[in-house]
């Protein structure tokens, strides 16, 4: 769709010159003489810009802005000014114009400062369609993503948060295995009760067992107290079942008796309590695989794998990085009291070619930590932590040729690594000499200049410089 640009200004030579100029270049236009008319334009129609006189008659164009920041504050203006009003223009700008061009104007500086307001207002037109979008339809509790596979995920939890379906949640580490759990009671008809966390690796096998079922007093040396286990806590709740992979053999028999009978017996106890739980269990282990070796229980394992959810990991869900990176830059503003607002676009391509092991709990971790380094509004490169890949040579992750990542994003990682590799070529064959490259290449030179800065390379390291002393 084209972008509509509204131009305001009493001098109808420079509004027709102005109007022909940018029908040419491909805008939508439209035209009032004087504020009032603006602001019935602009109270019913869709503009992307406004292009003010600064002077006319009437209502005058710092009025009109400040009538636009009041009633359409998404809309950007732009303040056209004669050669005596430059104080007034940078009143404008102070009151929120975004920029200002002066009169008699030149074209191309027009044009490129028109493009440069609708480029900044799409990304931030993008970002509330993102939030927007957050907030309905692919929001799940405090998960974020838009990624094809979560959300066909979060569909399946619709169906089964109202029942007390066991769920099985699957996934590498860091890739929100509790977060989802915590969503799914939290958007159970159990959300009041408690929603209780047994990590079953953390504990020895006894205790784990007074952990989980509680004990009477005197049930074993040190038992000095009648305890009240994990799953008597969660009555009427969700009971999470964390790493429920690391059970051993034979409490696994006793977590089943439980799961099919719906009571517990305390250790040393010998009346059976009945608990209404619901049942939702995690493992990053292959439970499949550990059944074969016979250290899980297989009739166990089809009791737990009632509803099955697999979540995967980041690096098969790098589409999801934009709207996570931007979720963690908020969540941590307060870490640079909000000074930090953005990743230089080196610094995010090199975030865009880490592989993520660690997932979402390594970005985040990531994310916090160059909030706290970076000094400007941008988190460079040298802010990430040394951890992320500290060159920019891509990564291709091994499950690409067996088609577990997308087509488009594993032919832009390849097109990635043959374009860097032919360019730091170029440069070191050229010692970096970019009006000689840019001629062998047949591109041109800003394409060159635009790639080192995707890329990160440093032009200087190919340039033969005599040394610093
Ligand atoms: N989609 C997401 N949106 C926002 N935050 C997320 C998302 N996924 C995970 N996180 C955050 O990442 C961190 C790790 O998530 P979580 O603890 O749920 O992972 P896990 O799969 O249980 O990991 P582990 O197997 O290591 O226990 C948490 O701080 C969580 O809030
Ligand atoms: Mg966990």
């Amino acid at each position: 769709m084209k972008e509509t640009i509204l131009i305001v200004d009493d001098d109808k030579g420079f509004r027709v010159a102005t109007l022909a100029l940018l029908k040419d270049n491909g805008y939508a236009t439209m035209a009032a003489t004087n504020g009032n008319d603006a602001i019935k334009i602009l109270a019913e129609a869709r503009v992307d810009l406004v292009l003010s006189d600064l002077v006319m008659e009437g209502m005058n164009g710092i009025e009109l802005l400040q009538w636009i920041k009041a009633h359409v504050p998404g809309t950007p203006v732009m303040m056209i000014t004669g050669f005596g009003s430059i104080n007034t223009a940078v009143e404008a700008m102070r009151l929120g114009a975004y920029d200002y061009i002066t009169k008699p104007c030149d074209n191309d500086e027009l044009l490129i400062k028109i493009g440069r307001v609708l480029q900044e207002q799409g990304k931030d037109r993008e970002l509330r369609r993102l939030r927007e979008e957050i907030g309905e339809k692919y929001s799940f509790g405090s998960i974020v993503s838009r990624n094809e596979r979560m959300n066909r995920i979060f569909k399946l939890v619709n169906q089964v948060c109202e029942t007390d379906v066991t769920v099985l949640v699957l996934g590498e580490t860091g890739t929100g295995k509790e977060l989802l759990a915590k969503a799914i009671h939290y958007n159970s008809a159990r959300r009041n009760k408690p929603f209780v966390v047994i990590t079953c690796s953390a504990l020895s096998e006894t205790l784990l067992e007074s952990e989980l079922f509680g004990h009477e007093k005197g049930a074993f040396t040190g038992a000095q107290k009648q305890r009240i286990g994990k799953f008597e806590d969660a009555q009427g709740g969700t009971v999470f079942l964390d790493e429920v992979g690391d059970v051993p053999l034979h409490l696994q028999t006793k977590l089943l008796r439980v799961l099919q009978e719906k009571e517990i017996e305390r250790v040393g106890g010998n009346n059976p309590i009945p608990v209404d739980v619901r049942v939702i269990a995690a493992t990053n282990r292959n439970l499949a695989e550990m059944m074969k070796t016979g250290t899980f229980r297989e009739d166990l394992f089809y009791r737990l794998n009632v509803f099955p959810l697999q979540l995967p990991p980041l690096r098969e869900r790098m589409d999801d990085m934009p709207i996570l990176v931007e979720h963690f830059l908020q969540k941590h503003a307060a870490l640079s009291n909000g000074s930090v607002r953005r990743f230089s676009p080196t610094a995010m391509a090199m975030m865009m070619s880490h592989d993520w092991r660690g997932n979402i709990r390594e970005l985040e971790n990531v994310i916090k930590r160059s909030v706290i380094q970076a000094e400007g509004e941008s988190i460079l490169t040298i802010d990430l932590p040394a951890t992320a890949p500290g060159d920019v040579r891509p990564y291709i992750p091994r499950s690409a040729e067996s088609g577990e990542i997308p087509f488009k994003e594993y032919i832009r990682k390849i097109t990635y690594d043959a374009e860097s590799k032919y360019l730091v070529d170029m440069l070191e064959r050229h010692q970096g000499n970019i009006k000689v490259i840019a001629e062998l290449m047949e591109v041109d030179r800003k394409t060159i200049y635009r790639k080192m800065e995707e890329f990160g390379i440093d032009i200087s390291k190919y340039r033969n410089s005599p040394e610093p002393s």
